[in-house]
């Protein structure tokens, strides 16, 4: 038996009706967890509501000796789907925050309601499940969140202006909780996934599209909220058998005397080193990324 287990450990893995968040609801499954299976049961781009999808993934756990249970709300009512966990179970431990929904639209073409839909089901979304399980996970001095991120939100994509806002500002929020949640030994990491799934559907070459199993996200997912894993505050990309770290990397940039000032010439000037990574930085807080700031006032002082 696998030495990482979460027996008595309750998870909320939203959106776990159908593609990434099925393969995490099993695995977890498979490794002790009682799961609330999550999800809204609407179509890729938002419409609609069916809870067949979470029952379904459900019965899949209970065939294998698993304990689930069906949520079909929004995330947008996350306080609704922390009940459903607390109901059942009493308590909760870990919420990956998975469900998403695309809107492509090159900027132009963007409508405000393709824009505020993908902010509410990603950034609200994930924002009400995670702050309505945070006293729980308090009171129980143990928590793991994950958000899931994208490449889109890291990189940007063409046709992505709403969803890598939204994928992005999951990674901000990463952060902060990071921060706040470690006095309770509440770690939160965030992913940047890639599957074979139906919002991926002919975006990858023949071939591809087969190799990148969701299941293949949802080891290190498992990993991350055990109760093995001390990482907080991280980012990762991961698929197709393939997973990697994400980091800040800054140019140790050019100062200036902050009492005599300078000017647009003098940043032209400047612009190539100020843009050079040569022994370049990577902060991994507020302290570390304000030292050179500081130090270029301490050194004209
Ligand atoms: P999917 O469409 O197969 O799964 C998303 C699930 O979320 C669906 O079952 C859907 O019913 C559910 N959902 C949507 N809105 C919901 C709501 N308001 N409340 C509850 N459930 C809701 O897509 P996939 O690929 O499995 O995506 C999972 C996550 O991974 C998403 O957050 C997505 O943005 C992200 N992602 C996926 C990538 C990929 O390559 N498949 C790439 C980057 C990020």
């Amino acid at each position: 038996m696998s030495d990482i287990r979460f027996d008595d450990k309750v998870v909320i893995v939203t959106g776990a009706g159908g593609g990434i968040g099925r393969a995490h609801a099993l695995l977890f499954a498979k490794h002790g967890a009682k799961v609330i299976v999550n999800d809204l049961g609407g179509s890729a781009t938002g419409e609609g509501a069916n809870s067949e999808a979470a029952l379904k993934v459900v019965e899949e756990i209970k065939a294998m000796g698993g304990t689930a249970v069906a949520n079909p709300d929004s995330v947008v009512d996350g306080d609704k789907i922390v009940q459903c966990a607390m109901d059942n179970f009493g308590r909760i431990d870990v919420v990956v925050n998975n469900a998403g929904i695309l809107r492509d639209k090159s900027f132009v073409k963007m409508t405000d309601a393709d824009w505020d839909l993908v902010y509410k089901v990603h950034v609200e979304g994930a924002y009400k499940v995670t702050h309505a399980a945070w006293p729980h996970m308090k009171d129980n001095n143990f928590g793991r969140v994950i958000f899931t991120s994208s490449t889109s939100g890291i990189y940007g994509n063409f046709g992505q202006a709403n969803y890598g806002m939204a994928k992005l500002g999951l990674y901000g929020l990463t952060r902060t909780l990071a921060i706040e949640g470690q006095k309770n030994n509440i770690l939160v990491n965030a992913i940047a996934p890639t599957g074979g799934t139906r919002m991926t559907e002919g975006l990858f070459p023949a071939g591809a599209f087969d190799k990148l199993k969701p299941e293949l996200v949802s080891p290190l997912v498992v990993y991350l909220c055990s109760e093995q894993c001390q990482e907080t505050s991280s980012l990762f990309e991961v698929g197709g058998g393939w997973m990697g770290k994400v980091r800040w990397e800054r140019s140790l940039g050019i100062g200036f005397n902050p009492d005599e000032g300078f000017s647009v010439e003098d940043v032209a000037a400047n612009f190539e080193q100020l843009c050079s990574f040569e022994g370049a930085v990577h902060p991994k807080n507020n302290i570390e990324a304000l030292k050179e700031l500081m130090a270029n006032i301490q050194k004209f002082a």
